[in-house]
């Protein structure tokens, strides 16, 4: 690990990033490959299906906005990665429209279920891309994160607003259109078949801390990340989590 500072973006993926890195290592070792097929269903710009590319992974971005597959060709490009990273214009819940039905040894589907019709068909979908034995990188937002995040800002009617909706939504200006519990997250992972491998906090402080605090104070990001990566596997503060990861694994 260097010496520098780590830059403040890394608390949001840090946890998740190690959690997938390790996911990924296992799974070349289990198959005696190093380059993998990796999916990334709503990846985006890229910010994960990049560095998984420059892991030395080959990797297939699925999303419906032509603008970020624009985006993530010129970051590939950036990186270096222009030939592992493939960007095709698609959507979860119509996936085997455009990829390959069990072609691939990891799905990663991260801030995605939040924005879909039907998270359970979404995460289906995800399951059966994935070869035996697969991994399954889930990422969604966290409903106790928000009902905190509304408290601390003094919104308490908001708060539990998001509590009681069954979408777990603080109001009408809400951009997020569903947030999840840890429980409903790994029911959805169960219920599509898969084992549920571990379950892991995301940003349980990172976006309560004010920003002079960690920006101003020597070692501070460092601090929060080891923070961070503490508690994530703690039960007690998945609970308020701002995101909420699960790692699955298909049954071989
Ligand atoms: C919050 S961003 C997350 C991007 C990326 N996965 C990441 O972690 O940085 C949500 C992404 O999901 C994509 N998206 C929205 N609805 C989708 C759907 N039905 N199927 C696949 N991707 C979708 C959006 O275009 C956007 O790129």
């Amino acid at each position: 690990m260097s010496d520098q500072p780590r830059p403040r973006a890394s608390l949001r993926t840090a946890v998740v990033w190690e959690v997938l890195k390790d996911a990924l290592d296992r799974r070349a070792k289990a198959t005696g490959r190093d380059t993998l097929d990796v999916l990334d269903t709503g990846g985006g710009t890229g910010n994960f299906a990049v560095p998984v590319a420059r892991l030395g992974h080959r990797v297939t971005v699925v999303d419906p906005s032509p603008n970020a597959l624009f985006a993530l060709e010129r970051r590939a490009a950036e990186d270096g990665v222009a030939e592992r990273v493939s960007g095709v214009q698609g959507d979860v819940l119509g996936l085997f429209d455009v990829v390959e039905r069990g072609g691939y040894d990891a799905v990663l589907c991260h801030g995605v279920l939040e924005y879909v019709d039907d998270p359970a068909e979404g995460v289906r979908n995800a399951v059966d891309a994935l070869r035996p034995a697969g991994a399954l990188s889930l990422l969604a937002a966290g409903l106790g994160g928000a009902v905190l995040a509304r408290a601390l800002a003094g919104h308490f009617t908001e708060a539990r607003h998001a509590l009681s909706d069954p979408a777990g939504r603080w109001g009408d200006g809400d951009p997020v259109p569903r947030r999840f519990s840890a429980e409903q997250l790994t029911g959805l992972v169960t219920a599509a078949g898969m084992e549920v491998g571990a379950v892991h906090g995301v940003r349980v402080f990172a976006d309560l801390v004010p920003g002079v605090l960690v920006d101003t104070e020597p070692g501070a990001v460092d601090a929060l990340l080891k923070l961070e990566a503490a508690v994530a596997e703690l039960p007690s503060f998945h609970a308020v989590a701002t995101q909420l990861h699960v790692l699955g694994e298909k049954r071989a």
